[in-house]
């Protein structure tokens, strides 16, 4: 495919649309790709380029042994480890299911990594096993700013992503088609 993803920008009244555009682009960019921290950088500027500003920080973190560490992503620096149930991802991957946090400032032991990051939506990626193997972890500067269509959309894409992990992993980025 091309490299140039053709994506209507999302604004907040057409985001399902936004996604429904997006997804079959990145499946076709992936597919027969093993490269995970190649494909997982690439699902973080996708998302960036689709959602622009309103997506302020976009990225992963990495499940190993009892934390989650910093993976790819777009946006400011970030702390480099979360522990199992700490701040809103660590919680994510403790549940083993979607956080919505409306304003980090009411979820008690929200980790700011930057100050103007008002609200988020951090969704966990399932490895064919069932088991949380990576999170996805996504910030806006603006409070209320995910609903169900972020949801449903970044679920789709975490759930494309899960299998990759039972053939690749954070200690293997070399490996090609
Ligand atoms: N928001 C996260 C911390 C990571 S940074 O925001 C990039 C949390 O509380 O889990």
């Amino acid at each position: 495919m091309s490299q140039e993803l053709h994506i209507e920008k999302g604004e907040l009244a057409d985001r399902h649309k936004t996604y429904q555009s997006l997804i079959p682009q990145l499946k076709s960019l992936i597919a027969g790709e093993r490269n995970l921290i190649g494909i997982l950088a690439n699902v973080t500027a996708a998302l960036r380029t689709a959602f622009g500003e309103r997506f302020f920080w976009v990225g992963f973190y990495i499940v190993k042994g009892d934390a989650l560490l910093l993976g790819p992503f777009q946006g400011t620096i970030a702390c480099f480890s979360i522990a199992r149930g700490r701040g809103v991802c660590g919680a994510a991957w403790q549940r083993g299911d979607t956080l919505i946090v409306d304003d980090v400032e009411q979820f008690p032991g929200h980790i700011a990594c930057s100050s103007l990051s008002r609200s988020e939506i951090v969704v966990p990626v399932k490895n064919g096993h069932g088991e949380v193997v990576a999170v996805l972890d996504i910030d806006s500067t603006e409070l209320n700013a995910f609903d169900a269509a972020d949801r449903e959309g970044l679920e789709s894409i975490c759930s494309m992503l899960g299998s990759l992990f039972d053939v690749s992993s954070i200690d293997t980025i070399n490996q090609t088609k």
